[in-house]
């Protein structure tokens, strides 16, 4: 098939093309490099010894896109390109309802308009809201707790709709947990421009010593240690689910999450990444970040049996990875 990968130069999206090739797959890539460096790119078609089509601008130019889908024979869509920060969404959510909401819009339509019929949505576990782990996909979705996870929220509901009017556009909504560790080559992971939000982009920083230590948010939650519990899934592990996705989903809608099963917290994460690497973590153990759930984790079951899915790499290999990529790219 011939996919068309909206942000395909992301941490997530990037290594889904690398799955994608690996299954005999092709991608057209558009990307506006929001939050990804010039030089992936280039590193892509190293890793799968290809040339990859490639289209420089952001999603909701609608011209744009058209081109896309009239230049090119297009099978189905990896929609990955949306802004990703919970703290900015709160500070500035005109534009990330904008931006996230008509990239959805801008892409669905076109898509639908060129007959394509699979469409698979980057969706987040942070659907689901405040609620007992483990989160399985019949749930009711609790009201969102900030524009980010609103905008994952309406986009699932956008795209269910449309799939209603028009059951011949499949719909895929795959809620991922959180996804950490890097391709085995070292040449592509996570690299976040500016100071890192999440836990292993930060952690990385700080065994590279651009930072002293890593704040650990909350000492008392209600978990084994009292740091926060999160489902962490290789990247490569979340990027082959969307090749599952396209290659076996036949009902109009299908939501599945896109998780381990395995809870581990903050302090079970330093602790891997400290003995697989041999590098020392200092820790600052301080409050609780707002906004943040003590336990997160997927009832991975129903991907397992409608698509035959399942991750195969564990949380060593992830911080393995994630330290392999961080040292390559940062020549440390
Ligand atoms: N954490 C720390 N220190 C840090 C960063 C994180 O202790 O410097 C803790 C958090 O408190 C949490 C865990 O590490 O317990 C994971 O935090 P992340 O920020 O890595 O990820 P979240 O679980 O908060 O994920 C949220 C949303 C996702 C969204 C993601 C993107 O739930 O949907 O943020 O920013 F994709």
């Amino acid at each position: 098939m011939n996919i068309l990968v909206t942000g395909g130069l992301g941490f997530i999206g990037s290594h889904t093309v690398v799955s994608l090739y690996e299954r005999g797959h092709q991608a057209v890539i558009i990307d506006d490099y929001s939050n990804a460096s010039k030089e992936v790119l280039e590193k892509l078609e190293t890793l799968i010894q290809s040339k990859i089509p490639f289209i420089e601008g952001n999603v909701t130019d609608s011209k744009l896109v058209e081109n896309i889908f009239k230049n090119h024979q297009i099978d189905g869509v990896l929609h990955f390109a949306a802004f990703k920060a919970v703290g900015e969404s709160v500070e500035k959510p005109i534009m990330y309802y904008e931006n996230n909401l008509n990239a959805t819009l801008t892409v669905a339509k076109l898509a639908l308009e060129h007959k394509v019929k699979k469409f698979v949505f980057s969706s987040s576990c942070t659907v689901y809201g405040d609620q007992p782990s483990p989160f399985h996909e019949e749930m009711d979705l609790l009201p969102a707790t900030n524009p980010y996870g609103a905008t994952k929220q309406m986009s699932e509901q956008i795209l269910k709709d449309i799939s209603f009017a028009h059951p011949e556009f499949k719909v895929t909504l795959l809620r991922y947990f959180n996804p950490i560790g890097a391709h085995d080559s070292g040449l592509i992971g996570e690299s976040p421009l500016g100071v890192p939000n999440n836990l292993m982009p930060y952690i990385l920083d700080v065994a590279l010593g651009k930072r002293p230590h890593l704040n650990v948010y909350g000492s008392d939650y209600p978990t084994l240690d009292g740091s926060g519990v999160r489902d962490y899934i290789h990247v490569m592990d979340l990027a082959e689910a969307h090749v599952a996705a396209l290659e076996k989903s036949l009902k109009p809608v299908n939501i599945y999450n896109v998780g381990t099963g395995q809870g581990s917290s903050v302090l079970e994460v330093v602790k891997a990444f400290e003995t697989m690497n041999d590098v020392k973590i200092p820790l600052n153990i301080t409050a609780r970040r707002p906004g943040d759930i003590a336990v997160s984790f997927a009832d991975p079951a129903k991907i397992k049996n409608e698509l035959g899915y399942q991750t195969k790499r564990d949380l060593n290999q992830m911080v393995k990875d994630a330290w392999n990529f961080a040292k390559r790219s940062n020549h440390a």
